[in-house]
């Protein structure tokens, strides 16, 4: 891939720059990839038909040919445009809760190139509740493919910083609109099954699906089962992972506390990195230790905004080691753990 110099804009919210989004809007019009915030983490994106473009992403990230990109559009009536039929699920879901997090899989037209899908014949789609996202796709005047703009198997980008880690030199401009709101990727859920299907958990969680088109399920594969491949493509790799081994500890908290700190004392001669609640975050000994407050125990959104982050910062610091209390639970709980046992590769003890 040819380097190239990557533009690092900040943008005032409340003073939308016209002129850079029109730039920014051109610039994928002409086929360059543009990194921008939404609500969830930031996606790196490109002209989600035009299978030039779409290519560059998969360079861009080093990500696999088969796993496909989530098409961001800015008005629901582009559904339409893009040649896709809509059932009253759909219809209902997307009066709910877009723009939002939350990424629907429809049947795919002939439109949109296999490029954007990885060869499947669907076709995922989102409107992402941040302004700057929605200004650019309309500028764009084109809906915009776009996956996270991470190195394919880092943790996903919450801040600007993080996409100019990965993606400097390999993109024509990174919009920085500050720290991401949600910090984990949108809920998918497959409307082409009956019932329809949560691929990836996110905020947008089971119970608030259910209460407005009825029964849901979720993959399989999400629930631990092996053997069973996930159908989210992307769900299927080694993820948002840390470049040292992580595993994660459950249980009663004074257990974990007890465990992890055991298992850092066994490991002197290492540098060991924990994932702690700021509750039990002064309980851990040891000149050895890196440790990391994601949050209150019982603050689940910050958790979930701050663990990519978190993950990063352990690269930076170089640890040999991580290990992670667990934030198991509901709702938005699943979404985290499910990330955090990504990160891990299933990795957990029980204590
Ligand atoms: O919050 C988000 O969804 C962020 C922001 C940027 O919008 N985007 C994001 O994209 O997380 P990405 O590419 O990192 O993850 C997309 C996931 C992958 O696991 C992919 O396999 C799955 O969506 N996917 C996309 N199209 C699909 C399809 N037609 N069928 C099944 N899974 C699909
Ligand atoms: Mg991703």
């Amino acid at each position: 891939m040819k380097e190239q110099k990557t533009k690092w804009i900040e943008i005032d919210r409340q003073k939308m720059d016209i002129e850079i989004l029109k730039e920014a809007g051109e610039k994928i019009r002409q086929g360059e990839l543009i990194a921008f915030p939404t609500e969830t983490v930031y996606g790196l994106g490109a002209d989600a038909l035009n299978p030039d473009s779409t290519e560059k992403i998969y360079q861009a990230k080093g990500r696999p040919s088969d796993n496909p990109l989530i098409i961001h559009i800015a008005e629901y009536k582009e559904i339409q445009r893009l040649g896709m039929e809509i059932s009253p699920k759909v219809e209902v879901l997307a009066k709910k809760f877009w723009p939002g997090p939350l990424t629907m899989i429809l049947k795919k037209h002939q439109m949109v190139p296999y490029t954007t899908t990885g060869g499947l014949d669907t076709v995922a789609i989102r409107i992402p509740d941040d302004k700057i996202a929605r200004m650019l796709i309309r500028y764009a005047n084109t809906p915009i493919a776009a996956p996270s703009a991470n190195t394919s198997g880092r943790p996903s980008p919450t801040k600007a910083e993080h996409v100019y880690e990965d993606m400097q030199g390999k993109i024509s401009m990174l919009l920085d609109g500050g720290e991401v709101g949600i910090g984990l990727e949108s809920t998918i859920i497959d409307m082409t099954l009956d019932p329809p299907e949560i691929l990836r958990p996110g905020a947008i969680t089971k119970e608030m699906l259910e209460r407005e088109i009825g029964k849901v399920v979720y993959d399989e594969a999400l629930m631990g089962k092996e053997n069973i491949i996930a159908k989210a493509p992307g769900m299927k790799y080694r993820h948002y992972a840390p470049n040292a081994k992580l595993i994660v500890i459950e249980g009663e908290s004074q257990k974990v506390v007890e465990k992890i700190q055991s298992l850092a004392l066994q490991q002197s001669h290492k540098k060991i990195g924990i994932i702690a609640t700021q509750e039990n975050a002064k309980k851990y000994r040891g000149k050895h230790l890196e440790i990391r407050v994601i949050a209150a125990k019982k603050d689940t959104k910050s958790i979930a905004h701050n663990l990519f982050a978190v993950l990063r910062d352990f690269d930076t610091l170089h640890v040999d080691m991580i290990y992670s209390e667990s934030f198991a639970g509901d709702g938005l709980r699943l979404a985290i753990m499910n990330r955090l046992m990504k990160a891990s590769g299933q990795k957990k003890i029980e204590v």
